[in-house]
């Protein structure tokens, strides 16, 4: 997006936000939102090629369009994290970004990264598998296939981040919240380097790719929304810091003390050592413990300040985020991570079910949770709690309409992930003939079938939230509400 389109997007009162890194966080947000659409668009797609194999063949083949549907996801969610950081460390700490031209020039610098690497994706699709492929085309890594060369910047983009934001603590103050969070960043971008470990072996290869995918997203991920949870807690309810910050540390020793040797899940038909089995099953089984404890601390805070915040829009999908993790994550995940049962659904469209569910509901929320929370600073810090006039409507049907389509493609996939579980596996024993079986009984096609139609209420969602997104409080002449807790603002 060009600086003339951001400024078009930008009111007057828009142009008011005094903080550089709040002003470069926004870019962030709208970089990821148009990734967001990109993604849907291509989920259209896959979803509708399940139905309609012959769509788009040989001009976008499912592979490729799953390849960008899935990626899609993975660099909006990290350029949504990226944002929420910068958005709240200048509050954290206390003190204007370090390095604020920095981060900008990283911004375009990410962006036009992103921008190549997809559009190779589509235009060479299929070619032979060679060492330059790795470099210049993509890795051939499920969700993190960007090719060498863009590893590398992606490394040096993230060391230019981390340097700004550990930077503006050290300049300002340290709180509770910011050493988890600077903690976390190192091992976060410290297991993106495993994933660029390269073998023709495909155990081994597996290996160490699980470190990126199950690490992040069961370890790193949950700790870095734990202290964004933390932060908005504080700011949309004004919950008291002491609580919030007693609550992440235990939530954090709790994360990593199952998700690590949880990362044994994805090692039971991988060709690992038997051991990973017991280990894999007990430990990611008690994975779901810390999530029941984010979702009772989430609700406790909003209930004991009686729901009443300076921003709806934000407390809703922040409470979407706490509820869309547990169950995304922690019971759906929970339902296929004994080896007794992922012998039969691994792989499945039960997988496909959790995925669905876990990503969106632990991470797409609370990112859009957050850029409520932006918005409404850079409209000019307006009004957003109950009685929003005009299109007050659209944030609400918006939050519908994509909670909705994606929890109804989590049960439809959920009913053809059962029935291919059953078939293919159980009565089939897993047999070539009985993969085929799998997927063309009646169960396993009108699920997919209700997966589209789902697919389209989400996307609808989508729309919505990007229109709500263009136009909430531009018209809002009252300013934002004042809590009555001191600690609600002063942050
Ligand atoms: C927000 C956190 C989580 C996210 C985003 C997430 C996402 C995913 C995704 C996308 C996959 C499919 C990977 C592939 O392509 O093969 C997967 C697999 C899996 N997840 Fe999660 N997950 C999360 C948390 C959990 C938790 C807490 C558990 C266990 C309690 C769990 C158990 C599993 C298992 C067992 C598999 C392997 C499925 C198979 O064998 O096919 N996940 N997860
Ligand atoms: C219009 C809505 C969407 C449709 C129609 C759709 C469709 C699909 C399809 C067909 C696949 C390939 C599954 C396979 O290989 O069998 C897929 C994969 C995936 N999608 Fe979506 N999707 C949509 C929205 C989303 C959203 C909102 C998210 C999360 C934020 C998401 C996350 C994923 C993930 C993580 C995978 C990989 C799952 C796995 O490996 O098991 N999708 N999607
Ligand atoms: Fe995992």
């Amino acid at each position: 997006m060009s600086e003339a389109t951001m400024g078009t997007l930008a009111s007057e009162k828009e142009q008011a936000l005094e903080k550089p890194g709040q002003r470069i966080a926004l870019y962030y947000f709208w970089a990821a939102m148009v990734l967001f659409i990109a993604q849907i668009a291509f989920g259209v797609v896959v979803g509708m090629q399940y139905l309609y194999p012959d769509l788009f063949f040989n001009v976008l083949d499912f592979s490729v369009a799953r390849m960008v549907h899935i990626n899609a996801m993975i660099v909006w969610l990290l350029m949504g994290f990226i944002g929420c950081i910068y958005w709240l460390v200048e509050d954290e700490a206390g003190c204007d970004l370090v390095g604020a031209k920095l981060a900008l020039l990283n911004f375009w610098i990410l962006s036009a990264a992103v921008t190549v690497v997809v559009v190779v994706y589509l235009f060479v699709q299929i070619g032979p598998g060679e060492i330059e492929t790795i470099w210049l085309i993509n890795e051939g890594r499920e969700y993190i296939e960007a090719p060498r060369w863009a590893d590398i910047g992606i490394v040096i983009c993230m060391l230019i981040f981390f340097y700004n934001v550990a930077a503006t603590f050290m300049k300002g103050q340290w709180s509770g919240i910011s050493g988890v969070l600077v903690l976390d960043l190192i091992a976060l971008a410290a297991l993106y380097l495993a994933g660029m470990y390269f073998t023709p072996n495909i155990s081994v290869d597996q290996h160490w790719w699980w470190w990126v995918v199950h690490l992040w997203v069961e370890a790193t991920w949950e700790v870095l929304v734990g202290c964004i949870m933390a932060w908005g807690l504080i700011r949309t309810l004004g919950v008291n810091r002491r609580i919030v910050t007693t609550w992440l540390y235990i939530e954090v020793a709790m994360m990593f003390g199952s998700g690590i040797l949880g990362l044994g899940h994805h090692y039971f038909w991988i060709g690992t050592p038997e051991y990973w089995l017991t280990i894999g099953g007990f430990f990611s089984a008690l994975e779901p413990i810390p999530l029941v404890a984010m979702v009772v601390h989430a609700v406790y805070d909003a209930g004991r300040h009686s729901f009443k915040s300076t921003n709806h829009p934000a407390l809703a999908w922040l409470i979407a985020h706490a509820f869309g993790n547990f169950f995304g994550a922690g019971v759906w995940g929970f339902m296929h991570t004994l080896p007794q049962i992922n012998l039969y659904t691994h792989g499945t469209q039960w997988t496909s079910s959790h995925g669905h569910l876990a990503f969106f509901g632990a991470y797409a929320t609370i990112v859009i949770a957050v850029i409520y929370l932006a918005i409404q600073k850079a409209r000019g810090d307006v009004w957003m709690s109950g009685g929003l006039p005009g299109n007050g409507w659209c944030w609400k049907w918006s939050l519908a309409l994509l909670n909705i389509g994606v929890l109804g493609m989590t049960i439809a996939l959920l009913v053809s992930g059962y029935e291919q579980s059953f078939v293919e596996r159980a009565l089939g024993g897993s047999t070539w003939s009985a993969y085929f079986q799998g997927q063309t009984t009646e169960w396993f096609v009108q699920g997919m079938y209700w997966r589209m139609i789902f697919g389209w209420v989400t996307a609808a969602g989508l729309v919505l939230l990007m229109w709500d997104l263009l136009t909430i409080g531009r018209t809002e002449a009252r300013p934002i509400q004042v809590l009555s807790r001191p600690d609600a603002v002063a942050v």
